[in-house]
């Protein structure tokens, strides 16, 4: 693992958008792995300023919430359609666990597949929650798990719960990319901003277990952890 550590939280960004430039571009036909969260968003302005179209055809998206409204501002379809596809002027297909194809269990294994199949992306953008999830890995998900349908921990809807209008409307489920879906991409660039996020990330690195999800990903080949924080 390479550790960045990059004390302004705009130019850690930057970084990450331009590892992300970096690794889709030393294999342009493959897929791209993207996250979303107000981590990401540093990430894609990046990209658009620097006036990026990727020229992969497919971007694999880590997770949705499960029960959402068709539409929905809050679905991570709706916010890496605006935030990436428009933002960027990219028509490729985007394939979100959950949605379209990918709805039901059957919808869940086509999309793991798809994954497999296309695949590997050339680069996994991550972040972090501040119980330690990775995509919605909530502490506890098993290092081998594929993409599946899961339970929200209470700590990740109450972080979530500020992009709602009211804390009872963060959904209980999601579908997420397993830890093993994840581990396949090409490269990983876990973005992990504000001092909130420190403690998880230490306690990844210090005591890393099944309570840790970044644990599963420690002995990936091509993974660099970004922080605006000294550990
Ligand atoms: C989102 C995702 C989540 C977020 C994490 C951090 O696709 O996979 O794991 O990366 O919840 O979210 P922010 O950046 O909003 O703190």
């Amino acid at each position: 693992m390479i550790h960045e550590v990059i004390g302004d939280r705009l130019m850690a960004a930057a970084r990450a958008a331009d590892l992300f430039i970096e690794k889709s571009s030393m294999n342009p036909q493959a897929p791209v792995g993207l996250a979303t969260g107000s981590t990401m968003d540093g990430v894609y302005q990046h990209l658009e300023q620097r006036g990026f179209l990727p020229e992969s055809s497919d971007a694999f998206a880590l997770d949705d919430y499960k029960g959402l409204a068709e539409g929905s501002e809050n679905s991570y379809f709706t916010e890496l359609s605006k935030n990436f596809a428009a933002r960027l002027g990219w028509s490729g297909r985007l394939h979100v666990p959950g949605h379209g194809p990918y709805a039901g269990s059957h919808g869940l294994a086509l999309f793991e597949q798809t994954h497999l199949e296309l695949g590997p992306v050339s680069i996994q953008l991550l972040g972090i929650g501040t119980n330690g999830h990775i995509a919605f890995n909530e502490p506890g998900a098993a290092f081998d798990s594929i993409t599946r349908e899961v339970e929200l921990h209470p700590q990740t809807r109450q972080d979530n719960a500020r992009f709602f209008a009211d804390p009872s409307q963060v959904p209980t489920h999601a579908y997420s990319q397993g830890l093993a879906t994840i581990n396949r991409a090409s490269s990983l660039v876990l973005l992990a901003l504000g001092e909130r996020k420190k403690p998880a990330v230490l306690q990844a690195l210090e005591s890393p277990g099944p309570l840790t999800p970044l644990a599963a990903l420690l002995d990936h080949s091509d993974l660099t952890l970004i922080t605006d924080f000294q550990l």
